[in-house]
């Protein structure tokens, strides 16, 4: 997810003179740092397609699942999910309000946030190369298939509706199991099975609850696992209601999968318990090269702290 301000040039009257559109236009293609490429649904739904049918909030995984279908596509790729492509074309979902709506730092920002986690992963599977990780409220994502290191041991977890879904494109094997559960239900916790340490990785996922409900549920898993680590994004008020306006709703999505949960400030985690400890801060834009309009908006978006990552650990390994 992630927020756009417009500037003033965009939308104002003079977009509909002839000419000044053409400048518009030309000002923008310098600005930009690229088109985001189109996936071509149209000729996908030539074939027959897998009917969806999911909640509301398991909707939005179609958001990063579509962000990373069209990074895959672009020349110079930061990430490539060939599995996301070929969800996008076997699914009996719209995925045109989309393609039509959304940003392209939206998209890059979704790019990012799997890199970051990538990293932080990485960093941890140094330290515990058979460790345990859990992708809390996976959706479709392939995570694992770009940090296998052959020895990890490794869950996907996320509402039965998903996980069934998932199970369509994305297979189980012996260091990978699916949970189908939800994250706050939390008979699963003693299903894993830890060597060395875990480490939860939870994207675009907890700002779609009310900070007791994670609060509780981190207190929980600071209990259950002491040392454990976690990563997870999070987005400020602002940022949660530009989210809501600019990226769900956008999407042909409603108030039904809206982003509740806004970070004032990250000191208001940390304050939840005196045993958790901040690992990591991580924003998405301020090191990547993209276009200029981008790199503007991304390094406000950066400064203003409206999205960011927080890999924390929680208490003590005992
Ligand atoms: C925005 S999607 C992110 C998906 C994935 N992490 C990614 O980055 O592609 C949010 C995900 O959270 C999942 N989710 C929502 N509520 C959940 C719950 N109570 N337990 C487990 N997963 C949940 C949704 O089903 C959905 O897959």
């Amino acid at each position: 997810m992630c927020f756009v301000i417009k500037v003033g040039v965009d939308g104002s009257w003079w977009k509909d003179n002839l000419l000044s559109k053409i400048i518009f236009n030309g000002f923008r293609k310098i600005l930009d740092s690229g088109n985001i490429p189109v996936v071509d649904h149209k000729e996908a739904k030539m074939t027959e397609k897998i009917n969806i049918e999911l909640g509301n909030v398991q909707k939005t995984l179609f958001l990063p699942l579509w962000g990373r279908a069209v990074e895959s596509r672009k020349r110079k790729p930061m990430l490539v999910d060939e599995t996301a492509v070929r969800i996008i074309d076997q699914v009996n979902y719209d995925f045109a309000p989309i393609t039509a709506n959304m940003d392209e730092l939206s998209q890059i920002a979704w790019i990012k946030r799997s890199l970051i986690c990538d990293q932080v992963i990485d960093k941890f599977l140094e330290q515990y190369p058979e460790g345990t990780i859990v992708n809390i409220g996976c959706g479709l994502d392939t995570t694992f298939e770009r940090v296998n290191n052959g020895k990890l041991r490794w869950y996907d977890l996320d509402l039965p509706d998903v996980i069934a879904l998932r199970g369509k494109f994305i297979q189980e094997s012996e260091r990978r199991t699916f949970i189908a559960s939800s994250f706050l239900d939390k008979d699963w916790l003693e299903q894993i099975e830890v060597n060395g340490n875990v480490l939860f990785m939870s994207a675009g996922v907890f700002y779609y609850f009310e900070e007791e409900t994670v609060r509780d549920f981190v207190l929980g898993l600071l209990e259950a696992y002491p040392g454990s680590e976690l990563v997870f994004d999070v987005s400020s008020p602002v940022g949660v209601r530009v989210a809501n306006k600019k990226v769900v709703e956008s999407s042909g999505l409603d108030e039904r999968s809206h982003l509740v949960w806004g970070v004032e400030d990250k000191k208001d985690i940390l304050a939840w318990d005196s045993r958790i400890r901040l690992l990591g801060m991580y924003y998405y834009f301020r090191t990547l090269r993209i276009g200029l309009r981008n790199f503007l908006m991304g390094t406000m978006s950066d400064l203003l702290g409206i999205q960011y990552i927080l890999h924390l650990e929680l208490g003590e390994l005992e």
